[in-house]
């Protein structure tokens, strides 16, 4: 009898332990892992660290247009390095000059909206923010056209793209807060 008793409640036992480590593992981590402001973010891990454990909405949208501003940092080099491997192809100095100034201007740009972004926080305007963030990249077809014959537009390409979604998550951000504010 007492040996029935005894499988008897280890029997129970082993059924709460079978349940309750499903259960646990189950329960999701979000929370722990992703910051609330990248809630709808299409790369929640990039965004996430975009925002560097920033607890409020000017500073995490700050943080992550910092970010941002980083990679627009990488254009001008990899732009003038580009244009400078088309010396050997017999290209003018008139046009290649023509094509960094493109490109640059259109880099330029992308710094500029970003900035001034940072500055819309700054004064609370929104709507200048929000209008900033979605123009980050609109020009860089002239760069990546300018460019496209002559073999070094995948890389400008992929430049901009990744431009792009950073500036996408910074919107995103915003629109997070738009919603809880
Ligand atoms: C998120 O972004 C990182 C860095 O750009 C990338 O390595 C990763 O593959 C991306 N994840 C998804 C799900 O797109």
């Amino acid at each position: 009898m007492v040996n029935t008793n005894v499988f008897f409640s280890l029997a129970i036992l082993s059924i709460s332990i079978a349940r309750a480590v499903p259960f646990k593992n189950a329960t999701p981590r979000l929370s722990d892992d992703i910051n609330p402001f990248c809630s709808s973010t299409e790369n929640k891990t990039l965004c996430t660290s975009m925002i560097n454990d920033a607890m409020t909405w000017p500073s995490a949208t700050t943080n992550a247009i910092y970010e941002t501003l980083k990679i627009a940092a990488k254009g001008k080099p990899m732009i003038d390095d580009l244009v400078n491997t088309l010396k050997d192809f017999g290209f003018s100095r008139i046009s290649k000059d023509s094509i960094k100034h493109t490109c640059n201007e259109v880099n330029d740009f992308a710094i500029e909206c970003l900035e001034g972004a940072l500055d819309d926080i700054r004064y609370g305007y929104i709507d200048g923010l929000i209008t900033k963030l979605s123009v980050v990249t609109g020009p860089s077809f002239e760069c990546t056209n300018s460019v496209k014959k002559l073999g070094i537009d995948s890389q400008l390409f992929n430049y901009f793209l990744e431009l792009e979604l950073y500036s996408r998550i910074c919107l995103s951000i915003t629109r997070v807060t738009l919603k809880v504010l």
